[in-house]
């Protein structure tokens, strides 16, 4: 073999022999640069991947919303006239409920936000029929849900009609649900009874309070303002943990006012975060702090927000796992409902804090929205029973309502879509 020597340390002269000779260095060396200028030459002609573009999230809410209006319509056309719809049982099936149930109120409810962002006078009709349905549950004392029932239903309809003569039957709702407040436990009482315990508040119950601060407003009696404050201040000093997480069950002594137990009833345990207790807590601390301007409160949203924000367990889809310390994650359930609520309420807190966090909540909100419009969670056209959204969870561990649509996961996405809209419409 050639070996080339430079005894004199002189840069070589390349030679027609050094190009020729097969076993030289150089012609080597320039035939491996020939090969890579040709497979550079062939690659710059081939077509550029083309670059992903993101649909905008404008286009997304607005698809979203033509199929709910979609699925609602047909939804109204099945039902009966007395039944409200709840979610699918195991074989496809709806599963309705009378109006005594929690949920009565979010299928009126959904048809009056379609209605808003339509202005379609056949969905006014189909949300004032729904609605009508539930006169009779002012008067409803057995627990704290009727604030959810009529707030959504009545609630909604009043403030889009300004049909003035609802207002007594939301008054009304407003004495049954203060009926449940105790002095000296300064809580309104949830249940009935839970595991023995007499006096059982769950984080829920703060959705509740909504309907007692517009009572306050249009009655000009404080005293629904003062429960309303009452329970919220107690639940902060109660419910939470360190990490800012809440319990789900409360059970209070009324001869102390003291918590006897911290439990859960649908997280996966008593020291878990059940997904959608903490949207509860989330939506309920934004809209206490919107009725009352307290700083407390929005201080105890910014923290509730940040502990399902900043959660290991929370998927990069930002669609919770049904409970954050479920035992099988990854491979345990995701809860739309939860993922819903949070969204709608992301969006509000993002208008009452500075830049860094309103950026924070938006991108989630937006991120939740575009992945529950994805065809993973929105049902196609008259699939889904005519719900809108897939992939729910009710009632983990009474093993109900698995993975299934449910009509407040609908509800808080339709809630949501509409003010991510009027946001962006607010800003441009
Ligand atoms: N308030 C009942 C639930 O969230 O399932």
């Amino acid at each position: 073999m050639l070996k080339f020597h430079n005894q004199n340390n002189v840069t070589p002269f390349l030679s027609s022999r050094d190009l020729l000779y097969p076993s030289s260095p150089r012609p080597y060396f320039l035939s491996v640069c020939f090969v890579i200028l040709l497979a550079l030459i062939f690659i710059s002609c081939q077509p550029m991947p083309k670059e992903k573009k993101e649909t905008p999230i404008e286009e997304i809410i607005e698809t979203s919303l033509d199929r709910a209006i979609h699925q609602y319509k047909q939804m109204h056309a099945v039902l009966p006239d007395t039944l409200f719809p709840r979610s699918l049982d195991k074989e496809g099936k709806l599963v309705t409920n009378p109006r005594q149930w929690w949920t009565s109120g979010f299928f009126p409810g959904s048809l009056w936000y379609l209605f808003e962002h339509t202005g379609d006078e056949s969905l006014k009709q189909m949300a004032l029929e729904r609605t009508a349905v539930l006169e009779k549950e002012q008067y409803n004392t057995m627990d704290h849900d009727i604030g959810f029932k009529m707030l959504c239903s009545y609630g909604n309809g009043l403030r889009l009609t300004k049909d003035s003569i609802t207002i007594p039957i939301l008054i009304q709702s407003s004495e049954s649900l203060i009926s449940r407040f105790n002095d000296t436990t300064g809580v309104i009482k949830s249940w009935e009874e839970f595991k023995g315990y007499t006096y059982p508040v769950i984080i829920d119950n703060m959705m509740n309070l909504e309907l007692l601060f517009w009572a306050s407003k249009v009655s000009g009696n404080h005293k629904y303002y003062d429960i309303a404050v009452s329970h919220a201040n107690k639940t902060i000093d109660n419910h939470f943990r360190e990490d800012n997480s809440s319990y789900h069950v409360l059970a209070y002594d009324t001869n102390t006012g003291k918590v006897l137990a911290k439990m859960t009833a649908q997280g996966a345990a008593d020291e878990s975060a059940w997904a959608r207790g903490q949207a509860w807590g989330l939506y309920g601390y934004t809209m206490a702090y919107s009725e009352t301007k307290d700083q407390k409160y929005l201080k105890q949203a910014e923290k509730i927000a940040n502990f399902i924000l900043d959660h290991p367990n929370l998927p990069e889809d930002h669609i919770p796992y049904w409970d954050f310390n479920a035992p099988d994650i990854p491979n345990s359930y995701r809860d739309a409902s939860a993922a819903a609520i949070i969204s709608s309420a992301l969006i509000e807190l993002s208008e009452y804090v500075k830049d860094a966090s309103k950026n924070k909540y938006l991108t989630a909100a937006s991120i939740i929205i575009r992945t529950l419009s994805n065809e993973n969670y929105l049902a196609k056209e008259g699939e889904n029973g005519n719900f809108i959204l897939k992939h729910g969870v009710g009632h983990k561990p009474a093993n109900s309502e698995i993975d299934v649509p449910l009509s407040y996961a609908d509800y808080y996405f339709i809630e949501a879509l509409i003010r991510l809209k009027k946001l962006k419409e607010r800003v441009e």
